[in-house]
């Protein structure tokens, strides 16, 4: 084709201010003789859920299914916080992951030079960072049956079920494996092996798989606790970091505190049909409406994307691009200092976008 066919959702709170700073520099991109793309919108989360009464209508997921890929800003917020159960605007999301095969979640996290004096970390414990997070997405507690709620007063109860099978463990381990070999040659399994019996079928079925096919990769394990506080202690000792559904949630966002702030991680979550990228964090409610939004976990989103269909040209140049307005000092809200320049999270796509224009092709 001679173009790429995109789904847009760009959901609630900060999603529409990023998703149009991604679809600007995307828009860029193609300006400067790169790859084309039709985007189509539709409504996801909060907002679907307003004018549908569904977060994930059939006819959104047919359309992302049909795709040849989907950016998704962010769904959520208090305005839909008292909803339960599929009516929720989170629900629509996995609903969406579940249908395109997302097995696989990738979240990268590398610290721009220039933002070294921003991380809450000293220098030094930041020097070398380059970690992968391979959190599986499709499975695990987010998924597992049974779940519910019952009862009243004292004698009101929930659930909720933690299940992997072999299977599940192994597809997502090897997509590890494999971006180690790519890498550093080092893949960190974190589980809850001395709790959890599901941990302990994770934990067997990775080293049988690394025993069998990887044993040039270097695999360790550790306990999530532990994994947890060696993250902000001693980053840069990972490489590719496998983890299950929740594990992988708490643990990315932990990492996002190395470059000091949630709005610089991007992700792709993947699995054999169309690639959904999606910011690593949410609608950010608080900051919602104001221009405050940092759009480079969306815009790197999109970046991913490239990478994934191929266009390795277009996605260096979004990357280079995106380093050199942060190295030139611009900054949004969250990763102000005193020496840096402000702007807005459409100043910020714009500036981008225009290094884009210079840089494709060279
Ligand atoms: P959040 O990620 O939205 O925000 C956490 C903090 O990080 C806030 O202080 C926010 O202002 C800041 N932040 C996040 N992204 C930023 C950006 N791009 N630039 C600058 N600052 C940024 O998490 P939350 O507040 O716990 O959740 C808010 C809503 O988002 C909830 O409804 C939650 O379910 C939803 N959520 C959605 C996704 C998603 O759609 N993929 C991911 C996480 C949370
Ligand atoms: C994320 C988010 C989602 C998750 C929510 C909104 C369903 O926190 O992408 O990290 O937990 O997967
Ligand atoms: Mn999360």
């Amino acid at each position: 084709a001679d173009h790429y066919r995109i789904v847009l959702l760009p959901g609630d709170g900060i999603g529409p201010e990023v998703c149009a700073e991604a679809v600007r520099v995307l828009k860029a991109c193609t300006e400067a003789g790169g790859p084309a793309f039709a985007f189509t919108e539709h409504n996801a989360g909060g907002v679907a859920i307003d004018r549908d009464g569904d977060p994930m209508p059939d006819d959104t997921l047919a359309e992302c299914a049909g795709a040849d890929a989907v950016l998704l800003g962010a769904v959520g917020g208090p305005k839909w916080d008292e909803l339960t159960g599929p009516m929720r605007p989170e629900s629509g999301l996995l609903k969406l992951r579940k249908a395109l095969g997302a097995f696989a979640n990738l979240r990268p996290v590398s610290i721009p030079a220039c933002l070294a004096d921003h991380s809450p970390l000293k220098r030094d414990r930041i020097a070398g960072v380059d970690l992968l997070t391979v959190r599986e997405l499709t499975g695990g507690i987010y998924f597992g049956q049974p779940v519910g709620r019952e009862g009243e007063g004292d004698d009101e109860r929930a659930w909720n079920t933690m299940l992997y099978s072999a299977d599940e463990i192994r597809r997502v381990a090897r997509v590890a494996f494999e971006w180690a070999r790519k890498r550093r040659g080092v893949v960190t399994s974190v589980d809850k092996a001395n709790v959890l019996e599901v941990s302990r079928l994770w934990r067997d079925t990775v080293r049988a798989l690394h025993e069998a096919e990887y044993a040039d990769v270097e695999l360790n394990h550790l306990y999530v606790d532990n994994a947890a506080m060696q993250i902000v202690l001693r980053p840069a000792q990972f490489d590719v970091i496998l983890t299950g559904n929740l594990f992988g949630d708490i643990l990315s966002d932990t990492s996002a505190t190395l470059g000091g702030s949630l709005g610089l991680l991007p992700s792709a979550s993947l699995g054999g049909g169309t690639g959904l990228f999606e910011p690593v964090h949410g609608s950010a409610p608080d900051i919602a409406g104001e221009g405050k939004a940092n759009p480079l976990a969306m815009i790197l989103s999109a970046a991913m994307m490239l990478d994934d269909l191929g266009e390795a040209n277009a996605a260096d140049a979004v990357r280079r691009s995106a380093d050199r307005v942060l190295e030139a000092g611009y900054r949004t809200a969250d990763l102000r200092t005193p020496e840096s320049k402000s702007a807005s999270t459409s100043e910020l796509g714009r500036m981008i976008a225009e290094e884009v224009k210079d840089r494709i092709g060279s």
